[in-house]
């Protein structure tokens, strides 16, 4: 994108495009994050957008399931829709399982370092099965969903993620205070402005 586009965009907007994508298992946190990191930032005045399977599985990604190539195909869609969402100047948070390191690093690379921030939702399985939100590990667990990630499918974590937030041992709030900060170090949002540490 035309360097202009960018700066116009960031000038409207008072903060630059950047992806903010959240990786874990299912149940580790991520949406929640997502939505509560975009609540500050809304109160704060920056324009975002939350992706995850709620507004993205049931529409653009509606034809796919959860083969190795089909989780691919969901993150490679995501990562195209969410570079688009950059160039437009919006902060996309992304929340997806994106359980393969070559399709977080694939994004990686369309997006380009500066702007794609890595957050791994760390969260032990038998936590995120012991909560288990939507009785879908139970189901996992009785051989009815197949190719489940954590128990009959791979989840690789990120080698350098630009975060770790351990989700069962922090509170929703300091980890939706630690991104923030994050996006505040990166130059994502202004640190001007920004309320004192301890109220993020
Ligand atoms: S990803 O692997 O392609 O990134 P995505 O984040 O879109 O997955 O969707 C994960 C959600 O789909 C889970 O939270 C769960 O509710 C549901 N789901 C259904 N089948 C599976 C499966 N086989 N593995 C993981 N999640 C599944």
């Amino acid at each position: 994108m035309p360097r202009s586009i960018a700066a116009g965009a960031k000038k409207l907007n008072g903060h630059r495009g950047a992806v903010v994508w959240f990786t874990g298992l299912s149940g580790s946190g991520k949406s929640t994050l997502a939505h509560t990191v975009e609540e500050t930032l809304h109160r704060m005045g920056c324009r975002t957008y939350v992706f995850d399977g709620d507004n993205v599985r049931h529409g653009l990604c509606a034809d796919l399931g959860f083969s190795v190539h089909d989780r691919s195909e969901n993150i490679r869609r995501i990562g195209e829709m969410a570079r688009l969402f950059v160039d437009a100047g919006v902060i996309a948070l992304t929340a997806f399982i994106s359980p393969l390191a070559q399709d977080r690093d694939r994004v990686r690379q369309l997006i380009g370092d500066e702007d794609f921030i890595e957050i791994y939702c760390r969260c032990p399985l038998e936590v995120c099965e012991r909560r288990d939100t939507k009785g879908i590990y139970a189901r996992a667990r009785k051989g009815e969903i197949p190719e489940f990630t954590g128990v009959s499918a791979p989840y690789e974590p990120p080698v350098k993620p630009d975060l770790t937030l351990d989700t069962d041992k922090m509170s929703l709030e300091e980890c939706a205070r630690i991104v923030i900060r994050l996006l505040a170090q990166k130059q994502v949002i202004d640190n001007n402005g920004l309320p004192g540490s301890s109220d993020l």
